[in-house]
């Protein structure tokens, strides 16, 4: 009896320097890279978009094109994929189809977690990726079932905050909650663009990342116009370089 009281004593003692040693671990930055990702666009139907209300329709069917967009601009390997297309969730929206006419369309006969569908984790093993970009509708079902799913395959998964919509505010927070619970990267697009170019310097993507901007990020696409138009035809007013 005196032994097990002893070790009683000792155990929140050996359990405290445990997470002392855990705390001292390097931070390890994961990133997102280029060579490394996929980007997944999962049931962004038209019946399904209804369902979204922490956006407006119009900013939000112009995140959901922005995130299908980084896909061409980093000419990333692509998966859509859908559920119970011919019930009220409706068709993918079309021009996300129309922008990736060549990629795995997996339509899913009402899985509700895409992983649970045998083409689609065909069509992920098949990209060879190890870092996954995603965005879903809703984002505490569609985008939260297949992040964790992924997780659990061991994946480094990131999900697009803003082209995944929830029925209200306080649903998506709990929803991302529980995605960075299982160690999911909450991210926005511009999270997703910066790292994959990584340099405004970087010749291979900068041109398209320019056209992405112009035609999603609106008011960075606004900014490069000016300072377009201020190369080409610029000229100072009085008072513009003197401080005084
Ligand atoms: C991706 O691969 C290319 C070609 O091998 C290489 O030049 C580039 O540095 C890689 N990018 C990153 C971020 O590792
Ligand atoms: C440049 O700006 C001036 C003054 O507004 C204008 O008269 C001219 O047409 C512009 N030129 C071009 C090429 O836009």
């Amino acid at each position: 009896m005196r032994t097990f009281g002893f070790l009683s004593l000792l155990v929140p003692f050996v359990g405290c320097l445990l997470a002392q040693a855990g705390s001292s671990e390097k931070f390890v930055f994961e990133r997102i890279n280029v060579n490394d990702t996929a980007l997944l666009i999962i049931d962004m139907q038209v019946g399904l978009i209804p369902l979204v209300r922490d956006y407006r329709p119009d900013e939000f069917k112009n995140n959901l094109l922005a995130h299908a967009a980084i896909g061409t601009v980093f000419n990333l390997p692509t998966i859509l994929s859908s559920t119970s297309e011919t019930g009220p969730n409706g068709p993918l929206v079309p021009e996300i189809v129309a922008m990736h006419s060549n990629a795995p369309y997996i339509k899913r006969q009402g899985e509700i977690n895409a992983w649970d569908n045998a083409d689609f984790r065909a069509a992920v093993r098949a990209t060879g990726k190890n870092q996954l970009v995603l965005a879903g509708i809703t984002t505490d079902v569609c985008a939260a079932f297949l992040a964790l799913s992924l997780r659990e395959e061991g994946y480094t998964v990131f999900v697009n905050a803003q082209a995944s919509g929830a029925a209200s505010e306080v649903i998506a927070e709990d929803a991302k909650a529980r995605m960075r619970d299982a160690g999911v990267f909450v991210v926005s697009p511009y999270v997703v663009v910066s790292d994959l170019i990584r340099t405004w310097a970087n010749d291979a993507f900068n041109v398209q990342t320019v056209g992405w901007d112009f035609a999603y990020w609106v008011l960075r696409g606004f900014m490069t116009e000016a300072h377009a138009a201020a190369i080409q035809n610029g000229t100072l007013i009085p008072g513009e370089l003197d401080e005084n």
